[in-house]
């Protein structure tokens, strides 16, 4: 079979086919034969290696949310699995003919529903509805999501609108990014790129915005941070940016909260609420509910090809590579 590993840092070129043999489940485990792998912009940052929370070991391989058949299962794991179609988050050698992935977080793909679709159900949708709810967005507040137009992004706007969310401005970095913002739901689309975005948010929301969903980082959070009304909470989930900025301690005391939060913290720690959340984000998703895009569909072999697109920042949609 071909897998996709790296042996040194550097551009989507350093990806390499490699033919290996198809990978035997261990305990616990399921091999699952790919149909669809869900490419994520992080792993090219891991790739680069872009700073020291980006650093992993080489040889390195992408990391993904693989949609495909159960092929096998490992000791431990109920062997009725065997043929289901699920997703799963897959960590290493995801972009491969056939992966390895944890039995106990596998989620059904629910019938007729798309690879593209499917491949958000482990960690794009329950990230999404999970920011949303541990920023305890309450009905009619304003939301501001940043990177409206990415995956989380785009399913947080749609998802915000669902719980009662008030006017959500969503932010993105070119007009089509932005318009497409606008279709999913939001009320005032901000270019975040501009040197005065925080004034176009303060326009928008005078009164201050209620909760934030930041996985930029950087300047982006600490004046959005700013932005916050009395109580308002910032809830960070990433760093797009690559700096890790910190947040002094004075600007929380106007009755601020930042809250971090990241999916397998969430898993470990609350993995019958997490579990919940997955089959309500496919629920939405199978009933239309939530739409999903697809940028582009590539074929496995054109992995570095996928990789450039995540990185030249005009990705509307998910990237998908295709064994
Ligand atoms: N905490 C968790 O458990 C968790 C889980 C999964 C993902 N994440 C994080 O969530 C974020 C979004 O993930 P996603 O799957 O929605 O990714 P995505 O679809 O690729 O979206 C990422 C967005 O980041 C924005 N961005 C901001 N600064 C950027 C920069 N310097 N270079 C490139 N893009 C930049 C881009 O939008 P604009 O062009 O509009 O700026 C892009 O749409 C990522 O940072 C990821 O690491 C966190």
């Amino acid at each position: 079979m071909r897998r996709v590993r790296y042996h040194e840092y550097g551009g989507p070129e350093v990806l390499t086919v490699e033919e290996t043999e198809p990978p035997e489940p261990g305990p616990g485990q399921v091999s699952l034969r790919a149909e669809a792998i869900g490419a994520n912009y992080v792993d090219t940052k891991i790739r680069a290696n872009a700073g020291s929370i980006f650093y992993r070991p080489l040889p390195g391989s992408p990391t993904g949310d693989v949609v495909g058949i159960v092929e096998a299962v490992g000791p431990g794991v109920d062997p009725g699995q065997v043929g289901h179609r699920v997703t799963a988050l897959v960590d290493p050698d995801a972009y491969a003919d056939f992966v390895l992935a944890d039995a106990a977080w596998l989620a059904p793909v629910p019938d007729g529903l798309g690879p593209g679709p499917a491949s958000l159900l482990t960690v794009a949708g329950p990230v999404a509805l999970r920011v949303l709810r541990a920023g305890n967005l309450a009905p009619g507040e304003t939301v501001l999501i940043h990177s409206g137009a990415g995956n989380i992004g785009a399913l947080a706007i749609q998802l915000a609108k669902l719980l009662g969310a008030g006017p959500v401005i969503a932010t993105a970095s070119t007009a089509e990014k932005r318009k497409h913002a606008l279709d999913l739901g939001a009320d005032v689309a901000v270019d975040y790129t501009a040197d005065d975005w925080a004034e176009r948010v303060r326009a928008a929301a005078p009164g201050g915005v209620d909760l934030v969903l930041d996985a930029v980082g950087g300047a982006v959070l600490s004046e959005g941070i700013d932005l916050l009304a009395p109580m308002g909470r910032a809830v960070v989930y990433g760093a797009a940016s690559g700096d890790l900025v910190e947040v002094p301690i004075r600007s929380l005391f106007g009755l601020r909260t930042v809250t971090g939060f990241s999916l397998l913290a969430w898993r470990a720690a609350r993995p019958s609420e997490a579990r919940a959340e997955m089959a309500e984000v496919a629920g939405y998703l199978a009933d239309g509910t939530l739409r999903a895009d697809v940028r582009a569909a590539l074929p496995l072999t054109e992995a570095a090809e996928a990789h450039r697109l995540l990185e030249d920042r005009a990705t509307i949609g998910r990237v998908l590579l295709v064994p």
